[in-house]
């Protein structure tokens, strides 16, 4: 995968990008990124990037002339690219648009704007997604976009060491993730699951997918409507409900 990043804080993207699993991906080829630095492209003496706004008022305006200079560049080098624009107006952000995003073939280019920011041009003039991470503002699109951008690559295959440890994922299937223990057995008066340490390995498949119904249904009920249940989670759901009414006093015993 292909990431390019329109910022006047370079640094800020380079921090993190050079850190942990990011930076391992790019080790391996699997993620090239580029981070332009937005003051290059300025047409002025002074490098602006940001002007006062028109019609007056606080704050400043990026500029339109940069950023268009910085995707005709892009556009020269011959491919197609998916132009996106971290912004709170945007499509909200969703594992289903990582999933997208990570078999995506064109490269990526984040315009990492200001909120209130941007002079409207470029997203008239620009083939831009805009796509928001959800109903706050950010100070800026860095921030965001490097979220977008972790949540994407950590489904590129062979990012992650264990294929499965994102099949499993919490909203890779509408669902939340079960519980998970390790070493010591005991601990401040709290045990792990017996059928953990069982050995039985459909007890304990039968246990996980149980406690993750359950967790959704007492953490994000709302995610259960937005798919159907095959019979096994169906028939968790009703055990769950069953033990819940049986049991009023203890809510959630299992
Ligand atoms: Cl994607 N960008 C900014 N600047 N603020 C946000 C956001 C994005 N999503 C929520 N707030």
């Amino acid at each position: 995968m292909d990431c390019n990043f329109i910022t006047t804080f370079p640094e800020l993207l380079q921090s993190v990008l050079r850190e942990s699993i990011l930076k391992r991906a790019q080790e391996k080829g699997l993620l090239r990124t580029r981070v332009l630095n937005l003051r290059d492209y300025a047409t002025d003496r002074h490098r602006t990037t940001d002007d006062t706004p028109y019609g007056g008022g606080t704050g400043m305006v990026m500029k339109a002339e940069p950023i268009f200079q910085v995707i005709d560049q892009l556009f020269s080098e011959g491919k197609n690219l998916r132009i996106i624009m971290p912004s709170p107006q945007g499509k909200p952000f969703s594992q289903e648009m990582a999933l997208a995003w990570s078999q995506e073939s064109r490269p990526l280019i984040f315009i990492c704007g200001h909120y209130e920011g941007i002079d409207e041009r470029v997203r008239l003039g620009l083939p831009a997604e805009e796509v928001s991470l959800g109903d706050y503002v950010l100070t800026g699109g860095e921030l965001a976009s490097l979220v977008m951008v972790d949540a994407t690559v950590r489904l590129i295959p062979g990012v992650l060491g264990d294929a499965q440890s994102m099949e499993c994922d919490s909203f890779m299937n509408h669902f939340l993730d079960f519980p998970h223990y390790t070493r010591p057995v005991q601990f401040r008066g709290m045990n792990v699951p017996e059928v953990l340490l069982s050995g039985n390995h459909e007890a304990i498949r039968c246990w996980r997918k149980k406690q993750g119904v359950k967790n959704t249904l007492q953490k994000r009920p709302d995610l259960l409507s937005q798919r159907s249940l095959d019979t096994e989670e169906k028939r968790f759901l009703e055990e769950i409900q069953e033990e819940r009414v049986g049991d009023p006093g203890k809510k959630w015993a299992c």
